[in-house]
C-alpha cells in the first residue's frame, strides 16, 4: 500500500465532497480554511487500509462516490468540525492548529462555531449518500459513538475544570478520540465485507479503542515539547500525573494492538499505524530535553521510544 498516494486521493476527494456541501458563497472560504491542506488524514486512511484489508482488492485509487470515499471524506469533515470547536476561547483557546492561525483567531469566533456546526451536519449529508444496504446501521452507529453519550462526553470530562482520576483520564480518552478512530474501523469493516462477523466487529471495536488511547498518549506526550504548559493541559496530561500508570498502560494498548493486528492479517491497516508510530518516535526524540525536564527527568522516554517499535516487528 503506498500511503502517500492513498492520501493524495483522500485529499482530491476531499476537495470535491466539500464543493458538494458548501454554500456558493464567501463562507465557503471558511469551511475550506478549516479543513485544507489537511492534517495527517489518520481516520479517513485507517478507513482505507480496513477496505483493502477486509475487500481483499490492492486498489491505489478511490473514485469519489464510491462508499469508503465518501465514509472517509465524512470522517475528515467531523473531525474539522471538532477541531474547530475544540480550539474556541471556551475551550481549549488554541491559537494555532496546524501550523496556522486557528479557524476562529482567523474569521472570528461565531464564524468558526458556524463552520463547525456546518461540517458536522456535512459529515451526516455524506454518510446519508453512501449507497449501500449498511448505511442506516452505520449512520445510527457514528451518530451515537460521536453524540452525547460519546466523542461529546469526552470533552465534557476533558473540560470539566478538576484534576481527574487515572482511569477518568482513560474514560475520557476512550470518548474524546478513540471513539472517532472505532467509527473508521468499523464502518469500513461493515461496508467491506458481505457478511460482518460478530466476533470480528467486537476485536476492530477493541482495536479502535487502544488505538485511540495509544494515539491520545502520544499526542499528550508530545504537548510536552513545548516549555510552558497551561493549567488546563496539566490537569488533564496523564505523563504529569500518572506517569508509571500511563507508561504500563501505553504498553498494554500496544500489546493489545499488536494482537489483533496479527490476528486478523491488517497489512494496510499496521502501515498506517506504523507511520504514525514512527512520526511520533522522531518527535519524542527532537524534544527528549524538554519533555524530560516537565517529568521531573525521570528515565521514561527511552522505553517508550523503544516500544514504539511494536507493531511493525513479528
Ligand atoms: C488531533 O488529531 C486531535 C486529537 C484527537 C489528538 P490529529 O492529530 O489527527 O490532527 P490532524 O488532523 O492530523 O491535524
Ligand atoms: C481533541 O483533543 C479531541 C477532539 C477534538 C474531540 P485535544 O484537545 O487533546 O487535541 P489537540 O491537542 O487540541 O489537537
Ligand atoms: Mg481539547
Ligand atoms: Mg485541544
Amino acid at each position: 500500500m503506498n500511503i502517500v498516494k492513498l492520501r493524495a486521493n483522500l485529499e482530491k476527494n476531499l476537495i470535491l465532497h466539500l464543493d458538494l456541501i458548501s454554500p456558493n458563497n464567501e463562507f465557503k472560504k471558511i469551511y475550506t480554511y478549516a479543513l485544507l491542506p489537511p492534517g495527517k488524514l489518520f481516520r479517513p486512511l485507517l478507513a482505507l487500509s480496513i477496505h483493502l484489508d477486509f475487500a481483499h482488492n490492492n486498489l491505489e485509487f478511490f473514485n469519489p462516490n464510491e462508499p469508503v470515499s465518501l465514509l472517509a471524506s465524512a470522517l475528515e469533515i467531523h473531525h474539522a468540525y471538532t477541531l474547530i470547536h475544540d480550539d474556541l476561547p471556551s475551550m481549549d483557546n488554541d491559537d494555532y492548529r496546524r501550523g496556522k492561525l486557528s479557524t476562529h483567531k482567523k474569521y472570528g469566533q461565531w464564524q468558526a462555531i458556524l463552520a463547525g456546526d456546518g461540517l458536522l451536519n456535512a459529515s451526516y449529508y455524506l454518510l446519508s449518500c453512501i449507497d449501500s444496504p449498511q448505511t442506516p446501521k452505520i449512520i445510527k452507529i457514528i451518530s451515537h459513538f460521536l453524540g452525547p453519550k460519546g466523542l461529546i462526553d469526552g470533552q465534557v470530562i476533558d473540560l470539566s475544570e478538576n484534576k481527574k482520576l487515572f482511569p477518568h483520564i482513560l474514560k475520557m480518552h476512550e470518548l474524546k478520540t478513540s471513539r472517532l478512530i472505532q467509527c473508521a474501523i468499523m464502518a469500513s469493516y461493515l461496508l467491506s465485507t458481505d457478511k460482518p462477523n460478530w466476533r470480528t466487529f467486537i476485536d476492530l471495536l477493541q482495536l479502535g479503542k487502544h488505538l485511540g488511547i495509544v494515539f491520545q498518549f502520544l499526542d499528550d506526550l508530545s504537548e510536552l515539547n513545548c516549555k510552558k504548559i497551561s493549567k488546563h493541559e496539566s490537569n488533564i496530561n496523564p505523563w504529569l500525573n500518572y506517569l508509571e500508570p500511563s507508561y504500563n498502560y501505553l504498553q498494554k494498548s500496544l500489546d493489545t494492538i499488536h494482537h489483533l493486528t496479527r490476528k486478523h492479517h491488517l497489512d494496510c491497516f499496521r502501515s498506517v499505524i506504523n507511520e504514525y508510530l514512527h512520526k511520533n518516535q522522531k518527535i519524542i526524540s527532537d524534544g527528549q530535553l524538554v519533555i524530560e525536564t516537565h517529568l521531573k527527568n525521570q528515565n521514561i522516554l527511552m522505553p517508550i521510544m523503544n516500544r514504539l517499535d511494536i507493531i511493525s516487528k513479528a
